[in-house]
């Protein structure tokens, strides 16, 4: 028996699966060349947020420094008062929930679909109080939260809904970038994402009023260009450098092949893995489009011995290195939460919280830990070629042969 080869997979960890070349060397070259390095007087952060307004459709963008910049950003735009409550999901990055605690608002955990992972209107309703004042969705690993249901009751209630797009670039929801459907959009340029700048952040909007918030909470509330300016309230300096907006106009002209690229290389896995025994593949709802950050399949351990962590160990042998559970745990077990440390030894804000907006007993989250228990997360990326997906799929079928107690 010969022993199977294996190969090396592109990682967005270096520089095997990103897609640096001449353009941003180029780029970053010119930045420097000019002698500015700061975007309140560069053109490279600018010409970043014009271009991709143009590329979403989107009225307003702003560059910023990372992610949970973004959706700190999003988050003080809207302005809530201490103790309202940011309906969230339990299932994304910390990016995403800290900036809530910062703004002195509650983050109430609406549990997920068991299918998807995702938020739905359905577990969004059941956590909505007289004191929710906005709803912030994840579209995890690039698949589109049901957004035509979510804004349908936002809507009813008056209430805006942040959609954090960090692992979603160029996703569509029945045909609209998701970013451009909510109030706010929020995105990530750190290392592991579509495209990078190492860190960064872009958060997008069609509402003025809330693009010159944004703008202001950007830049220590300071509003360039205008008359009379004032330092109008409290802000941080969450400003991206010219030279991350250089690399970011070059990685932004080729968003739109990595998407296509990912896409075409899932729709090569699902097409071979689908209906093996115990795997289920991931899937966007009808008329959506999934873009892709990572390949997330759910694995069923009544039928695959060890479910995903019997399916991993396997995979890594070959030298694949996927994720059981994504995040070790629901993030409402995380200390931040379970303990609540915030500022100093004050608890604050989780002092000014209803008892019923912090329970995070297991029983109300059914979704979140049938989703945990189940999820195998693939890398993913653009460079992956039918060598790479069809090393991938015999890789599945042969683990989930070996570890089936159907055998
Ligand atoms: C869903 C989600 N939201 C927010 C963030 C935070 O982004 P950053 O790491 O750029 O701060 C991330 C990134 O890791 C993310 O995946």
């Amino acid at each position: 028996m010969t022993t199977p080869t294996t190969i090396s997979l592109p990682s967005d960890q270096d520089a095997s699966g990103r897609t640096f070349d001449d353009l941003e060397v180029e780029l970053v070259r010119e930045a420097l060349a000019s002698g500015v390095l700061t975007s309140t007087k560069g053109s490279f952060t600018r010409t970043l947020e014009e271009r991709f307004a143009a590329l979403l459709g989107v009225g307003h963008v702003s560059a910023c420094a990372s992610g949970s910049a973004a959706v700190h950003i999003a988050v003080a735009a809207l302005d809530p008062e201490p103790g309202d409550e940011i309906v969230t999901t339990s299932i994304t990055d910390m990016g995403a929930l800290t900036p809530i605690l910062y703004q002195g608002a509650i983050p109430v955990f609406a549990d997920v679909d068991r299918a998807s992972g995702n938020v739905t209107a359905a577990t969004i309703g059941d956590v909505l109080s007289p004191r929710t004042t906005a709803i912030i969705v994840t579209h995890l690993f690039g698949n589109p939260c049901d957004m035509t249901a979510i804004m349908d009751l936002a809507g009813r209630r008056g209430i805006p809904v942040i959609e954090d797009c960090a692992q979603a670039y160029l996703a569509t929801s029945r045909g609209r970038p998701v970013g451009t459907i909510g109030a706010v959009g929020c995105f990530s340029l750190q290392q592991g994402k579509h495209i990078t700048t190492g860190e960064g952040g872009l958060v997008v909007t069609n509402d003025a009023a809330l693009a010159r918030r944004v703008r202001l909470l950007v830049n220590k509330a300071w509003p360039y260009g205008e008359a009379n300016p004032d330092h109008e309230f409290i802000a941080l300096n969450y400003r991206m450098s010219e030279l991350q907006g250089a690399v970011a106009v070059g990685q932004l002209s080729k968003l739109t092949d990595v998407v296509d690229r990912r896409r075409r290389a899932a729709a090569e896995l699902t097409g071979s893995i689908r209906g093996l025994q115990g795997i289920t593949v991931p899937e966007a709802l009808t008329g959506d489009e999934h873009s892709w950050w990572k390949y997330p399949l759910l694995v069923d351990g009544r039928v695959v011995d060890g479910g995903p962590q019997g399916l991993a160990g396997e995979l890594r042998v070959g030298g694949i290195a996927s994720a059981p559970r994504y995040i070790q745990k629901p993030a409402f077990r995380c200390r931040v939460f379970a303990e609540q440390n915030t500022f100093g030894s004050s608890h604050w804000p989780f002092t000014l919280a209803r008892a019923e907006a912090l329970d995070y007993g297991q029983e109300r989250f059914p979704g979140t830990f049938a989703y945990l228990d189940q999820v195998l997360v693939l890398p993913w990326n653009e460079r992956y070629t039918g060598e790479h997906t069809r090393y991938l799929s015999e890789a599945i079928a042969a683990a989930v042969e070996k570890r089936s107690f159907a055998r």
